[in-house]
């Protein structure tokens, strides 16, 4: 009997509250009665609280907020179809949270008329490291010391940094931090891009691992910034809290077309777009590209056919890309409940080439440091060598070629090619790059003769 009644009990929730609202003071307490607790200061719209089965996950002294935080707010509540929805707003910004009656996921929204003076959108969670000590190992910085602005740190011989937890909008669909027996994860899912800025192949910050374990949705930023902003509504994006494993990337948020949220715009008022392409350079792969001043979004390629769903009415520049390069551009219009067609082909200038190192795809890889650039600082002691290196036409392999060249650490580069009698006469060197600093250019000598230096280069 006794072994009965354990059984019994162990199936029981935990003294789990009912799911609800209640106010007391400035304290929101939004209860999912599913095991989330999530405490929201009404007078600024922070998350200063947020337990998981009785656990704490949330930082006690910096919070979890949009930018640094918001100053002041009007936060309000309803409760409608088991269905919580917090508001936070200020004169430019209304923000929601959202919760079903036993999900433990915060459903996020950021409408945003204006951008934020600081010149940046970005939610960060604050998290407790001691709850969630496990995040992005090269982005844990806790204890370094600082090497390159306020940012790049040297900890136990690596360079750390919140950059190098960054990837791509394309693949960053779930991101997230653990402790024992839990999880935290920033879920962006399905249109959760639109709104950002940059296109599919930029990346922002999603972690940093410092007195705090921070996890981010950096909507936008300038810290590369490739596109002009966007205002609208952003999202929809989530905080799911789980015993540990990884959410799916593909979360439904379809319950959120019946809210009435300040700029979102439902699945029925959304149009698809269906095209081919063909003539793509072999090897790469292909994605298309939609954007226009108010949305953005892509698709991949395969087999020389697309269809993207769920696009925002409006007339979009449409993209097709070879890896991460620009091949075609194209125009459609987009209507509500319809699918509009497209075809698009390469245009990009790929002449014959007598030799050619790398792979023109708009991104480095393949090259000396490629692999590692995206994680690590170039002074770590983990990168290969930068040089400066000979490359022999020939003989070298693309992998021995510098990924960047930096005028204080691997200049020149020196390129050993004998020429046939055939090919000797008139012949342009072509060199591609995806981006420079400070003025960073190449400029060429061959033998005697050295180019004018360019006049400046763009991103
Ligand atoms: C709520 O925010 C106000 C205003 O910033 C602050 O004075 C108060 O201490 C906060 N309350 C909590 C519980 O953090």
């Amino acid at each position: 009997m006794k072994f009965f009644a354990v059984g019994i009990f162990s199936l029981l929730p935990v003294a789990l509250a009912a799911f609800g609202v209640t106010t007391s003071g400035s304290n929101m307490v939004v209860d999912s009665g599913a095991g989330l607790v999530t405490t929201i200061n009404t007078s600024n719209g922070d998350i200063t609280s947020l337990v998981f089965n009785g656990k704490q996950l949330q930082d006690p002294s910096k919070f979890t907020h949009l930018s640094s935080g918001l100053g002041s707010a009007t936060v309000t509540s309803s409760v409608v179809n088991n269905i919580a929805v917090i508001t936070v707003k200020t004169s430019t910004i209304t923000h929601y949270y959202i919760v079903r009656s036993g999900v433990n996921t915060l459903y996020i929204g950021t409408y945003a008329s204006a951008e934020p003076s600081v010149g940046e959108l970005r939610f960060i969670a604050r998290l407790s490291k001691s709850a969630l000590p496990n995040g992005v190992v090269s982005a844990e910085v806790n204890g370094g010391s600082v090497i390159e602005g306020s940012d790049v740190f040297l900890l136990n011989g690596q360079t750390r940094s919140k950059f190098y937890s960054s990837v791509r909008f394309i693949e960053d669909q779930v991101h997230g931090v653990t402790g024992s027996g839990v999880g935290v994860y920033m879920i962006i899912p399905g249109v959760g891009y639109e709104t950002s800025s940059g296109g599919p192949f930029f990346r922002d910050i999603d972690n940093q691992g410092s007195a705090q374990q921070e996890l981010y949705f950096y909507m936008n930023s300038n810290h590369q910034q490739t596109e002009t902003y966007r205002t609208g509504f952003f999202g929809p994006y989530a905080i799911a809290v789980t015993t540990g494993s990884a959410p799916s990337a593909s979360l439904d948020t379809i319950f959120m077309d019946n809210l009435g949220l300040q700029g979102y715009v439902p699945a029925s008022g959304r149009g698809t777009v269906s095209g081919t392409y063909s003539g793509t350079f072999s090897g790469l792969p292909v994605t298309i590209g939609f954007k226009n001043s108010a949305a953005q979004y892509w698709i991949a390629g395969s087999d020389g056919s697309f269809t993207r769903n769920m696009m925002k009415p409006g007339t979009y520049s449409a993209t097709l890309f070879e890896g991460e390069i620009e091949a075609d551009t194209g125009t459609v219009t987009v209507s509500a409940g319809r699918t509009s067609s497209i075809t698009l082909a390469p245009t990009l200038s790929r002449p014959s080439t007598i030799w050619s190192i790398g792979t023109v795809d708009g991104t480095p890889a393949g090259f000396l440091n490629a692999d590692k650039i995206q994680t690590m600082h170039p002074s770590d002691s983990r990168m290969g060598n930068w040089g400066p290196i000979t490359y022999t036409i020939g003989s070298s392999s693309a992998s021995s070629f510098p990924m960047a060249q930096f005028k204080g650490v691997n200049n020149p580069t020196t390129i050993k090619w004998t020429a046939s009698s055939s090919q000797i006469g008139a012949r342009t060197l072509r060199i591609r790059t995806t981006e420079a600093f400070v003025g960073g250019r190449p400029q060429i000598t061959v033998n005697s003769w050295t180019s004018n230096a360019p006049s400046g280069m763009g991103l």
